[in-house]
């Protein structure tokens, strides 16, 4: 089983790719969250389960901590688990992170992956990627899914991959603790004359925080996934003034679920 969370489609990718390779299923954690009360679920035996989410501020997004927290696996019986943290450059503490959370629940994090994506975050002083670093990124994650996909077929134990960065701990605890006190406003969020409302900012909203009537309209349950954002087909949301003239991202070879 492969569990994901996507805003813009790396994850949802790389998710895919090992669902393929690896001939485990797809669940949508953003979709389990939305839609289901109760979070069981029942392995097979020598089944194989992954986590697969971009990096928030050096961390794991909420919305997957918040799941882990509420699931509960049956039948695991030292199943492999493994991992794949998609970031623009860095994951920090996010795998460690992770590993914690997993055991607390009492399931082991065999092997980790930091898999390196074009950025799609572009507030403040961060921007998007140019053409060619997106394309350079996306061919070298071609070959890293491929080796992580080898490693678990041949489920490869405490193989720790990740790319961490400088001051890690300053970046996962306190940068992270700053991000999510100040950064995560939803009230800058805002849709520009371009908007068709089309409806798919809240369609395909990971919290099911928009509402559109005439415009768009965000609640206060937001995890920055940026996908309204970045997805928008008129490139009509905005947020604050940090991204009039940043570009926008979506990752080209995931097939987002209709
Ligand atoms: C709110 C937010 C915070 C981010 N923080 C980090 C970070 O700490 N380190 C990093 O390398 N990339 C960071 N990124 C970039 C994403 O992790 C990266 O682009 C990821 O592959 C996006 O995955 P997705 O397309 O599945 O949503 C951040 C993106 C967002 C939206």
């Amino acid at each position: 089983m492969i569990f994901y969370f996507t805003g813009t489609g790396n994850s949802l990718y790389a998710a895919q790719r090992l669902s393929h390779e690896l001939d485990e299923p797809l669940v949508s954690i953003a979709d389990e969250l939305n839609s289901r009360s109760s979070l069981h679920y029942t392995l097979l035996q020598d089944e194989k389960v992954g986590f697969v989410f971009p990096v928030y501020a050096w961390q794991p997004p909420n919305m997957v901590m918040d799941w882990i927290k509420a699931m509960k696996v049956k039948n695991y019986s030292n199943n492999y688990i493994f991992s794949v943290s998609t970031c623009g450059d860095e994951e920090g503490y996010t795998t460690r992170i992770l590993k914690k959370s997993l055991l607390r629940k009492g399931l082991k994090l065999n092997s980790g992956f930091s898999l390196v994506m074009p950025n799609n975050y572009m507030i403040g002083t961060y921007n998007l990627d140019s053409e060619s670093e997106v394309e350079k990124k996306l061919k070298a994650a071609e070959d890293r899914l491929s080796e992580i996909s080898s490693a678990v077929k041949e489920k490869q134990d405490n193989i720790f991959e990740t790319v961490i960065g400088s001051r890690p701990f300053k970046k996962s605890y306190i940068t992270n603790f700053f991000f999510k006190k100040y950064a995560m406003d939803t009230k800058k969020f805002y849709a520009t004359d371009n908007c068709s409302a089309c409806g798919l900012c809240a369609e395909i909203c990971n919290t099911k925080n928009i509402t559109v009537d005439s415009k768009p309209v965000w609640g206060n349950n937001c995890v920055q996934c940026f996908a309204c954002i970045n997805r928008c087909p008129e490139e009509a949301i905005q947020y604050g003034n940090h991204t009039q003239s940043k570009g926008r991202y979506i990752n080209p070879n995931c097939k987002f679920p209709e």
